[in-house]
């Protein structure tokens, strides 16, 4: 595993659409894990861009995301499934809705929710493509410091850095949900293959204790060093400034 330098978010973002698109071209019938957030923003433009011009046919694709805040209805604005409804469910809307997986964040029985996403997870096998960002704080999915590697989907309390990190998506702090249902990290591992995205001087803490080579819970993303197949790109803000390093 190394992080590899791809100069800037256009051409990473770019490269995974690509993988995204090619992996749904060999298989139709392939399932992607799915993220939110700032990070992937481009990806998903760049990915919509590619399906509509090969006019590919993603009625088979299973998608299966990350993780949804508790307490927000699925169409709030700020909500994962609304994002994922901007960003790609709206703007290819050739998708099958019974294969496009979100927690349900609003659900009455929260844990019942997350048993009933991880089993579904279970069942259908392995991802073939988990992208993926990570928090300022390390985290993937919303695997906050301190997690366990043998976690799996289950209502999660957000960090301080967390909640202050992702205000930026809502009018104050206060309006930042405290919970959410997120994917464990051995739901995360479980995915065949995983491509990680990082960009701005903001994530390049986060990037470079990823690139140190030491396991460590403080530091969720790190667990996926036991991944057999995983690749990070970074935009120049976020590279580490000690590249070039295998770990
Ligand atoms: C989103 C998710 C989070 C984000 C991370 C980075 O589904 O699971 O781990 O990837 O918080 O968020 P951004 O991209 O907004 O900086």
């Amino acid at each position: 595993m190394k992080v590899i330098n791809l100069g800037n978010r256009h051409d990473a973002s770019f490269y995974t659409a690509c993988e995204l698109f090619n992996q749904i071209e060999r298989k139709p019938e392939s399932k992607l894990g799915l993220a939110t957030g700032g990070t992937m923003v481009d990806v998903y433009t760049h990915f919509v861009n590619l399906l509509k011009m090969n006019d590919v046919d993603v009625s088979k694709v299973e998608t299966f995301n990350l993780d949804e805040y508790v307490g927000l209805s699925q169409t709030h604005p700020e909500s994962y499934h609304q994002y994922m409804q901007n960003v790609l469910f709206d703007q290819y809307p050739f998708f099958t809705a019974s294969c496009v997986h979100v927690p349900v964040g609003d659900a009455e029985d929260l844990d019942a929710e997350a048993e009933r996403y991880e089993q579904l997870v279970q069942e259908s096998g392995p991802a073939d493509i988990q992208i993926l960002g990570i928090g300022e704080n390390g985290h993937i999915g919303f695997n906050e410091p301190g997690t366990s590697k043998k976690s799996k989907t289950r209502v999660v309390d957000l960090t301080e850095s967390t909640i202050r990190a992702n205000s930026r998506y809502f009018d104050n702090e206060d309006e930042v949900p405290k919970q959410a249902i997120s994917m464990g990290l051995s739901t995360i591992l479980s995915a065949k293959r995983i491509i990680l995205l990082a960009f701005g001087e903001k994530k390049k803490a986060a990037i470079t204790k990823l690139a140190s080579g030491v396991e460590d819970a403080d530091v969720p993303a790190t667990i996926l060093y036991e991944h057999p197949n995983v690749e990070i790109y970074v935009d120049d803000a976020a590279a580490p400034d000690d590249m070039g390093r295998e770990v």
